[in-house]
């Protein structure tokens, strides 16, 4: 055998998601360890939601500060409320419409929830993941598992395995490759516990479709120092490189160091003497929204790139989940 210049076994920790892998990972759950997972939103990094070892564990490979609680994943609905101690009219109807589906719900939480998932907090996440790998795994190992995005604390969150290698390396033994995800944003946060409510982060379902269902949803105002879920911090989602949000592209220098995050057809492309990557070249908020997390890591990762350059997409949809990420990329906070 050739020497393995990435060191070792576990180098060639990304594996296709046949039955075998799938068993392997819930070995290694059972273990207390973690694994990349796929899920339609972006790539998860899952432990036992159950084992508070594992769930340092998770805090450790991401270096994720204690204060900020992650979501615990399920197979079906049932699963998930059963371990919510109230679960309102409410829920029940999201929940119908949207799960599986990038949605997750904070619901006041049963006992069995180790603090560790909630970072003390009384309420847990929940959410229905409908990517066939997270289903299977999900299945398979017949319990809960507690995954936040696969990507280092405050990085970019991955859309792809080879991202998720990127972000964590050898720190994971075992990463499942199911493609690339299509939602590529992740799941929309809503907040049901409180007497009205709340959406703690724009996601893969967009504000107006929950409103067709149950009425009109607050905004939560995420601050620096007491944010209402502890994962409003106003840098985040970041690039390595400076971003910078400008309000119109003839802001964007002509320079060869330039890059370019831009978003349907734009004349000045073709003279523009930077790195560009179009996120939807048709103007599509959902194709956009597939692409953002990607094109942002290419642009990061090109070495012809000093600084990134994007203007903000349409405030509607799913654009305002992509405007919410461009935000906190940039560091300049809530929109
Ligand atoms: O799409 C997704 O949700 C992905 C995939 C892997 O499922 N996961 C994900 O997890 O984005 P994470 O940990 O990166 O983001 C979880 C968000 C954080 O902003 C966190 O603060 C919030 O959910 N959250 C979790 N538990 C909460 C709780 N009990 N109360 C308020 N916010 C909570
Ligand atoms: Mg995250």
């Amino acid at each position: 055998m050739k020497p393995d210049p990435t060191g070792g076994a576990q180098a060639n920790n990304v594996a296709a998601p046949t039955p075998e892998a799938i068993s392997r990972a819930v070995d290694l759950l059972r273990a207390g360890q973690v694994v990349g997972l796929p899920t339609e939103t972006v790539y998860g990094l899952a432990g036992d939601g159950l084992n508070p070892a594992a769930l340092a564990r998770i805090f450790e490979v991401k270096r994720r500060p204690l204060f900020d609680p992650l979501i615990l994943h399920f197979a079906d609905a049932a699963g998930a409320f059963a371990l919510a101690a109230e679960i309102p009219v409410a829920a029940r109807e999201v929940a119908q419409r949207f799960w599986p589906g990038p949605l997750t719900l904070v619901l006041r939480k049963r006992d069995v929830v180790p603090d560790l998932a909630t970072s003390g907090l009384p309420d847990v996440a929940l959410r229905v993941p409908s990517h066939p790998v997270a289903q299977a795994l999900l299945r398979a190992f017949g319990g809960p598992l507690a995954a936040p995005s696969a990507n280092r604390f405050g990085r970019i969150s991955p859309t792809d395995a080879q991202a998720v290698r990127a972000e964590l390396g050898n720190a994971v033994p075992l990463i499942l490759d199911g493609g690339p995800c299509a939602i590529g944003l992740e799941s929309t946060v809503l907040m049901l516990s409180g007497d009205k409510p709340l959406l703690l982060r724009a996601g893969g379902i967009s504000v107006e479709e929950i409103e067709a269902i149950i009425g009109p949803i607050q905004p939560a105002t995420p601050v620096d120092d007491r944010p209402q879920a502890p994962g409003q911090l106003k840098h985040h989602y970041a690039p390595r490189k400076p971003l910078r949000l400008v309000a119109d592209f003839a802001e964007i220098p002509s320079r060869a160091d330039a890059g370019w995050l831009a978003f349907g057809p734009q004349a000045a492309l073709a003279s523009f003497p930077g790195v560009v990557e179009n996120i939807s070249p048709e103007g599509m908020l959902r194709d956009a929204a597939a692409h953002f997390f990607r094109a942002l890591r290419k642009l990061d990762d090109d070495p012809r790139v000093a600084t990134i350059y994007a203007t903000r997409l349409p405030a509607r949809g799913l654009g305002l989940a992509i405007n919410e990420r461009l935000q906190r990329a940039a560091g300049c906070g809530d929109l």
